[in-house]
This record gives C-alpha cells, sequence and structure tokens, in this order.
C-alpha cells in the first residue's frame, strides 16, 4: 500500500539488511520491540528526532494535559505566545521572531523564500557536504534524485563546500545569491575562523545566513551549535529534538526578515508558513515541557557522554580486531556515525549491511550510534558487546569476502536517480 514502504526514505527497505525487524511495535527510552516482540535497543532514535527517549513521561504528560483543552481555534491560543517566549528564551534570542510549524523542510523552505523576497535574488547556495535541508523543489532539485523537478527550479541552485572559504566567496562574488544554507557542523568540525568568514562573506554580498539547526539545536547545546560556535545567522530553522518526535518545528529570524511575513511591513508581503496545522496546542506544550527538560537536567551533557564512551568502545574494538583502518566512528559524540570500509579502504555498502545486519542479531539497531538522554551506561557496554562480536565477523568477511556472510541484499544510498 505504501511506496517505498515507509513514509520516509530513510526507514525504508532498502536502507537495512533484509534480515532486520520489518515494523517497530512500541519503544520506551532507547528500547524498541518489533511487531513479533524481539527487544533492540535502537540508535538514530526516530531520525534523530527523540533525545529524550521514546514515551518520555513529562513530554506525554505535558501534551495529553493541552489536548485536553482543544487542539486548534478560530484565533490563535494563548499557548501560541506562551511556547515564542520560552522558545526565544530559552535559544537566548530575545532580538528575534518566531514562527511554528510541523515539519523542518517547511521552516527551511520558508527562511530560502523569506530570503529571496528580501534579496530580490532567485539563487540559493547549498552546502555539498551536508546531507539534507528539505523536502522541497529547491534541494531535492539539487540531489541525483530530481525527478519531477523543472529545470528552471534546478537551475537556481548552486553549492559550496564545508571549510572552504573560497568556494563561498567564489558563489557569492555576483551577487546573485540570495541565501546561503548549511548546518553549523555535521561530521567535520568547523575550521578555525571558517563560520565567521561565511558570516562576513554574506554580509559583505549582501546574502542572507541560513543556518539549518534541525539537528544540530538540541543536540550540540541548549541553546545550539551558534552558541557553541558563537556565530549567529540571519534566520535559523529547527526541529527534530525540540517536540521529542512529536511534530513541531521553528523558524527563528531576524525582524527585519522575519516581518515581511506579519503586518508590520512597507514591502511586498511574503506568504510565510499559514498552516492550518502549525501551532497545534499539544505539539507546542510538548515543545514547552522538551525545554523544560533541557533545562532541568543534563541533557546534553549525558548524550556527550554515553556518546564518547560508545566513541572510544568502538574505536578500541576496532584496534583489537586488526580493523582501525576498516571502521570507525566520526563526529560529535552526541550525534556520531560509522564508516564501514572495504579491503582496498573504499567505503562499502555492502559491508555497512553486514555491520547493521551482526549488530541487528546480536540485539542492536544502529544505522548510526545517534545516543540520546535514554542511554545508559548499561547500554552502551551492551552496544560494544555486540560491536565485538559484529567485527569478528567483519574481520573475516574481509578475507573471506562479504557475501559469504551477507544474508540478501546490500543497502544502497537513498538519492539515487533509479531503484
Ligand atoms: C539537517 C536537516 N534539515 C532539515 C530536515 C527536514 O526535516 P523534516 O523531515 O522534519 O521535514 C532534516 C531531516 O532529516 C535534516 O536532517
Amino acid at each position: 500500500m505504501i511506496p517505498g514502504g515507509a513514509h520516509t526514505y530513510a526507514k525504508g527497505d532498502d536502507q537495512f539488511p533484509e534480515e532486520a525487524p520489518g515494523f517497530i511495535a512500541r519503544g520506551a527510552g532507547c528500547h524498541v520491540w518489533d511487531a513479533d516482540g524481539n527487544e533492540f535497543l535502537e540508535y538514530g532514535m526516530g531520525l534523530r528526532s527523540v533525545t529524550l527517549g521514546h514515551a518520555y513521561g513529562p513530554v506525554l504528560d505535558a501534551a495529553a494535559r493541552q489536548l485536553g483543552d482543544g487542539l486548534n481555534f478560530t484565533r490563535p491560543a494563548t499557548i501560541e505566545v506562551a511556547a515564542a517566549e520560552r522558545l526565544l528564551g530559552a535559544l537566548d534570542v530575545a532580538d528575534r521572531m518566531v514562527k511554528f510549524a510541523k515539519n523542518g523542510s517547511d521552516v527551511t523552505s520558508a527562511a530560502v523564500r523569506l530570503a529571496r523576497a528580501f534579496t530580490g535574488r532567485d539563487r540559493v547556495a547549498i552546502c555539498a557536504d551536508h546531507p539534507f535541508f528539505s523536502t522541497d523543489d529547491w534541494f531535492i532539485g539539487a540531489t541525483p534524485m530530481n525527478a519531477g523537478i523543472p529545470a528552471a527550479t534546478r537551475a537556481l541552485a548552486t553549492t559550496f563546500r564545508y571549510n572552504d572559504l573560497d568556494s563561498v566567496e567564489a558563489v557569492l562574488r555576483d551577487r546573485t545569491v540570495a541565501c546561503l544554507v548549511m548546518e553549523v557542523e555535521t561530521t567535520e568540525p568547523p575550521a578555525p575562523g571558517f563560520l565567521e568568514g561565511v558570516r562576513r562573506l554574506c554580509d559583505e554580498h549582501g546574502t542572507v545566513l541560513l543556518f539549518d539547526e534541525i539537528i544540530t539545536g538540541f543536540r550540540w547545546h541548549n541553546r545550539g551549535a551558534s552558541a557553541v560556535y558563537g556565530v549567529r545567522a540571519d534566520l535559523t530553522t529547527y526541529g527534530k529534538a525540540l517536540g521529542n518526535g512529536f511534530a513541531i518545528a521553528a523558524l527563528v529570524g531576524r525582524p527585519e526578515l522575519m516581518e515581511l511575513g506579519g503586518l508590520r511591513t512597507d514591502r511586498e508581503r511574503v506568504f510565510l508558513l499559514s498552516t492550518t496545522y502549525g501551532a497545534e496546542t499539544h505539539a507546542l506544550a510538548a515543545a514547552m515541557a522538551v525545554i523544560d527538560t533541557y533545562e532541568r537536567e543534563p541533557v546534553v551533557e549525558h548524550m556527550h557522554a554515553m556518546g564518547r564512551r560508545l566513541a572510544d568502545g568502538v574505536r578500541q574494538a576496532s584496534r583489537e580486531h586488526g580493523l582501525a583502518d576498516f571502521v570507525g566512528v566520526a563526529g560529535r559524540d552526541s550525534n556520531l556515525i560509522y564508516f564501514t570500509k572495504d579491503a582496498e579502504g573504499n567505503r562499502s555498502q555492502p559491508l555497512r549491511t553486514l555491520f547493521l545486519q551482526e549488530m541487528i542479531r546480536h540485539g542492536v539497531i544502529a544505522p548510526s550510534f545517534v545516543v540520546s538522554y535514554a542511554h545508559t551506561d548499561a547500554d552502551i557496554d551492551k552496544t560494544l558487546d555486540a560491536v565485538d562480536a559484529t567485527l569478528a565477523v567483519y574481520a573475516k568477511a574481509l578475507s573471506d569476502g562479504v557475501e559469504r556472510y551477507l544474508v540478501g541484499r546490500p543497502v544502497k544510498p537513498v538519492f539515487r536517480p533509479y531503484v
């Protein structure tokens, strides 16, 4: 009934080995149970959206209380003001405005539209080293899976490289770029001066700087990766962890830009994020409970500590199995990914599939090593046992051939033009 068998490509059958659990029936903390009742430890946590753990009580309670008062009215709900104050206060950006929506894609696309209207320019510069910004045409048109997107739209996208200021300057120089879209950090940390340089170049060339903090927002720091590195964008987008799984995203930005979508502007109006469900009350209540939890408890510190322990353990296990050059972890401790290489040192999808397969056999679903506040020392220890057993098979596969150990076909990248 469902094309691709999933509502997000990253959850699809082609992303997991054939023996992976087909469906998850329920979750608690960082544990999930599949439709057959098998229990697994989980990493990735709802495409990084669940940082506090599945079914986290205080967030569910806040949402449930709000449900009893109704979800959607004819005029704005009082909680819309409370949630706006709470988010801008938590981010310590009282000089900014906010608009809520349901999806990260929607707020990031809204930011692009604002930037185009503000600058009167059409082109968008996208960071080529960052994987995803939106389901909308302006971004998908720049991927290899761009069927259905007009050539005219595709022609408006240009790219630059992370940590390469020359490439930023090259795309901005002719002053046709409305906005520069990037994450503050993914797997590679910013080189000294890079973010400051991006800020300066955007100012010099009249380009709007957009930081997508949909992953980093409540994972790097309570106030996001911008606060870690002390560089502010003109427009910043949040989502994922903000709702601990509830659908809530936010566009936060300078009033000069945001008011183009409001009622206090003399300029031509921008149609900015006007959706039926954008301010659903229970999702706003959930977001406020998430922020309360982050401010009350050491959520980000815990994720970093668990990730560090896991990264150290995986690196040690890799060394012990003689696989240090073939299996490793990368990225910030609160947002780890791993790599799987073949005997020639090239990234290998069959070996990634084998790694996933063996981890699942040992009770761990790990498309990444992205931890949550719910992961404990005991969970990390269990994961490291699974890694140890997995690497034993991996080492044999490197010498004997992966096909001897892999059940079924390998996984494939999401962004490919043909199945
Ligand atoms: C960095 C980043 N930006 C934007 C999005 C889009 O968010 P959503 O799936 O909520 O539309 C994602 C989703 O994975 C993302 O990782």
